[in-house]
């Protein structure tokens, strides 16, 4: 991969701009429906990396997302996978077919996937909640870790970003990258003081012009405060941090069997959208119960892609589910990624003069 412009006005270096031949050590985190190629080629034009988020799109919508991406930007982008996928094997082939620079993972990763990337000169990049599942991906070869804190958006682990990070920094050698919470120049020198090489921002980068979702969706992101996202484990079935509305409430009221009808209600709604069969659905469902999740849990992981699909396509913020960091609390303007990015490195830049000061004092 080619070196970062280093000499370029503004441009910083770290192992992670290192590593991906990027000006900015600014990842945009992969978000379903949101992160499609406009937003990932604004991220990557502007110097940092976009990530394409596959998950919710079927094979042939990825092949055409990377060759979009590609026509927008001709710095570094990655796409966004998951290793459990049925097709898994075959995203890795086409990321590496269409010479994708980056592949990271939701979830956990497979150890023969990063292999096979790694083998066709593809970065690999691992999301990580824990410790411990740093240590694994750092043990499989794995070229860099994103270590999201519980402040953040979507599935979230109960760890702080604080406590999480300066953690998995000395736990692995490899470079680490701070996700949760992110979205101002002083974060990323937070970030680098504890040892990260990075940031990952998800929120932020929702909410920018350059952004796909409806503007009235963004307006409801901008009048939360800090107290406006809960944690629930009533859409999925695992801890899922959005944006706290009257659906969310009363998904949390729901009985049992109220939540199993309209779980099975969103199954049949994500087989239309992903064009993915009952037969191959139930597969999937055994799968996943192999790996120790219920019937039921089995049922409501459709909920997510189907709810989060009706805010972010469809601008449905009363149907819709609203993946959302607490950071939305601090969030209060639109810009576009290449005048976010900026004003990050240039507060960070005066941050660092700030600290200068500090020292010689
Ligand atoms: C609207 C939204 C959708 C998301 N969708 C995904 C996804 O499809 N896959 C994934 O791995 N993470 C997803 N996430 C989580 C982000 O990748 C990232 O971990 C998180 O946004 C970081 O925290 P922050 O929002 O405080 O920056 C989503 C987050 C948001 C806000």
């Amino acid at each position: 991969m080619s070196e970062p412009e280093a000499s370029e006005k503004g441009a910083v270096r770290s192992p992670l701009t290192d590593l991906l031949g990027i000006r900015y050590p600014v990842v945009q985190a992969a978000m379903g429906y949101v992160s499609g190629p406009r937003l990932a080629a604004a991220v990557s034009d502007a110097g940092g990396l976009g990530l394409i988020a596959s998950a919710t799109m079927s094979l042939a919508e990825l092949e055409k997302a990377i060759e979009d991406t590609a026509g927008r930007t001709p710095r570094p982008f990655g796409v966004n996978l998951r290793a459990d996928a049925s097709d898994a094997a075959e995203r890795a082939r086409l990321i590496a077919f269409r010479r994708v620079p980056v592949a990271s993972f939701a979830q956990a990763p497979k150890p023969e996937l990063i292999a096979a990337l790694k083998d066709a000169g593809v970065v690999t990049i691992a999301s990580v909640g824990a410790r411990r599942h740093a240590e694994k991906a750092a043990g499989w070869g794995i070229d860099a870790v994103i270590a999201t804190g519980a402040e953040g958006g979507g599935h979230v682990g109960a760890v702080p970003t604080s406590l999480l990070v300066p953690q998995v920094v000395d736990a692995v050698e490899v470079p680490v990258i701070a996700a949760g919470g992110f979205f101002d120049g002083r974060g990323l020198v937070a970030a680098l003081a504890w040892g990260a090489a990075g940031i990952a921002m998800g929120t932020r980068f929702l909410l920018t012009s350059d952004s796909p979702v409806a503007n009235a969706v963004k307006q409801v992101y901008l009048a939360a405060g800090l107290d406006g996202t809960v944690v629930t484990t009533r859409v999925d079935g695992v801890p899922h941090r959005v944006l706290r509305t009257t659906m969310v409430d009363r998904l949390a009221q729901a009985g049992k069997v109220e939540a199993l009808v309209r779980s099975a209600r969103n199954a049949a709604a994500f087989r239309g959208v992903s064009g993915m069969g009952w037969r191959e659905m139930l597969r999937q469902g055994r799968e996943m119960r192999r790996g120790g999740l219920a019937w039921g849990q089995v049922l409501m992981a459709a909920n997510t892609p189907v709810l989060l699909r009706a805010a972010m396509v469809d601008g449905r913020t009363d149907l819709g589910l609203m993946s959302s960091g607490q950071v939305a609390g601090l969030i209060g303007d639109l810009p576009s990624c290449a005048e976010l990015i900026e004003a990050i490195m240039t507060e960070a830049g005066a941050t660092l003069d700030r600290l200068e000061g500090v020292r010689k004092a």
